[in-house]
């Protein structure tokens, strides 16, 4: 004989948050992101961060955003709880939050700690959680912006705190985290510390891992000197400008030559609308466009952004927002493979048959050494103080050139046909190589294909 069934119960919101933290708060990393993710729509200029032990005795994360108003402090900590949407518009979403869940989930697993003055407030208030019990605010003192603090990170669910990896390998995967989001943010400034007591004995800051400075120049200038500063000069020596367009989906950014291959799927970066996404449709993309190109083994470096109508993509598809779906999965594979082979090819290469290392020793390509791209990308995130972004992208002349294919527009020539590149010469603003020095300068560039 069976029992009788077990009684339905609603669980206390301390363990509803407990759960969902699971989802939202991987790892220290996952923390990071989300705090990062608040501060840049909050609309700051620079974002301050520090790390301890990898991220599990100390994430701090400090902005110059637009801050909380002192009443909503114990709001923000409540779950489905957002300033960024009102729920009517699922689809049209310009923030990377919008669920409600980061804060009341962190604040669930860690203590937190929550202190922000908002914009034209006269003082800032803080607020703690200790593994769920909001407390009461208070009163605080700290310039415009907004801190969180989290200390002991998985503290109230130490099953999740067995799963995580050395301090070495959480910090490598918290500066991976920033990064990511300092590619997509070029005019804001970040830097990221570790103060573990080994590194900050003695009251110092910590050791720098991270750091960038924000970038003035013109939108995709400014994106293409953060990228530089991020990878490094071997990959600006040797990446493509991608630029293409198919049925109203956008790729740019740029792709490395085979010969900047890596042994791992390392150093590939994806956008979606402005926002980092780990994508299999893409990176799955990305090996097919370099198949021909690279022997077995061996992974392309490239840092590419697709833009698209919001209502073509969701990104509603897991709680960390790092998995996109796409409506039309096969013409964005379509897109991508098209126009990376096509930039491979035009820089003089040409899909080998048998693909050897010898063959990719013979691989030097005679590229232009010459400036960089300068169309735009339309980016769907947006911020207070955006504003900027929307003047500096009027001001870009419309795609130009390029041939037609399947309906779209791929920017690069096909393998041999020189007589494809068109030379077009027009001022540019140069910040390359010279952070901090603006010089205008003119320039003869093969327009598609190019590398810079
Ligand atoms: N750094 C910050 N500056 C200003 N406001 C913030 C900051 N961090 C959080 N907030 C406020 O607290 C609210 C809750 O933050 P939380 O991260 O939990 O949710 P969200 O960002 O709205 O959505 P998501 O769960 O998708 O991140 C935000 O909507 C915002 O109003
Ligand atoms: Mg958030």
């Amino acid at each position: 004989m069976m029992g009788e069934p077990a009684r339905i119960r609603r669980l206390s919101e301390a363990a509803a948050n407990r759960i969902a933290a699971g989802e939202v708060v991987e790892r220290p990393a996952s923390a990071v992101k989300e705090l990062v993710e608040n501060a840049i729509d909050a609309g700051a200029a620079r974002i301050e961060i520090a790390v301890a032990d990898g991220g599990k005795t100390l994430i701090r994360v400090s902005d110059d955003g637009i801050g909380i108003a002192a009443g909503d402090l114990a709001l923000a900590l409540e779950r489905h709880a957002t300033s960024k949407i009102d729920g009517s518009d699922l689809v049209n979403i310009l923030s990377y939050g919008f669920r409600g869940e980061a804060l009341p989930s962190m604040g669930a697993v860690a203590r937190l700690t929550l202190t922000s003055r908002a914009a034209g407030a006269e003082a800032a208030g803080s607020i703690e959680v200790r593994a769920g019990a909001i407390g009461q605010p208070r009163p605080a003192a700290r310039g415009q912006g907004t801190t969180v603090e989290l200390r002991d990170l998985f503290c109230a669910t130490p099953a999740r705190l067995k799963f995580l990896r050395t301090d070495r390998a959480e910090t490598q995967a918290i500066a991976e985290a920033v990064r990511r989001l300092a590619m997509a943010e070029p005019g804001i400034a970040f830097s990221l510390r570790d103060v573990s007591a080994r590194y900050s004995d003695g009251g110092g800051e910590g050791r720098s891992l991270f750091r960038a400075e924000a970038e003035q120049g013109e939108l995709f200038d400014g994106r293409l000197a953060r990228i530089d500063h991020i990878l490094g000069g071997e990959f600006a020596a040797n990446a493509l400008a991608i630029e293409a367009e198919r049925d109203g989906l956008r790729l740019t950014g740029f792709a490395g030559l085979p010969t900047l291959s890596r042994g791992a799927a390392v150093a590939q970066f994806f956008f979606v609308n402005g926002r980092p996404v780990r994508d299999k449709l893409l990176s799955g993309a990305l090996r097919g466009a370099y198949a021909d190109f690279l022997p077995r083994g061996r992974h392309p470096v490239a840092v590419l952004f697709l833009d698209c109508a919001p209502e073509r993509v969701d990104v509603n598809v897991h709680p960390t927002k790092a998995e996109v779906r796409f409506r039309e999965p096969g013409v964005v594979r379509g897109l991508v493979v098209s126009a990376l082979r096509h930039a491979l090819a035009e820089a003089g290469h040409r899909a080998a048959t048998t693909v050897s290392t010898a063959a990719l020793g013979a691989f030097r390509p005679e590229l232009p050494a010459g400036p960089r791209p300068g169309q735009g990308w339309r980016p769907q995130i947006q911020r207070p103080g955006a504003g900027q972004i929307g003047a500096a992208l009027a001001a870009q002349a419309p795609l130009e050139g390029g041939f037609e294919e399947s309906g779209g527009r791929v920017q690069a020539g096909r393998a041999g046909s020189r007589s494809r590149l068109r030379t077009t010469t027009r001022p540019r603003t140069c910040r390359w190589g010279s952070p901090g020095r603006s010089c205008t300068r003119t320039t003869s560039s093969p327009r598609p294909g190019r590398a810079w």
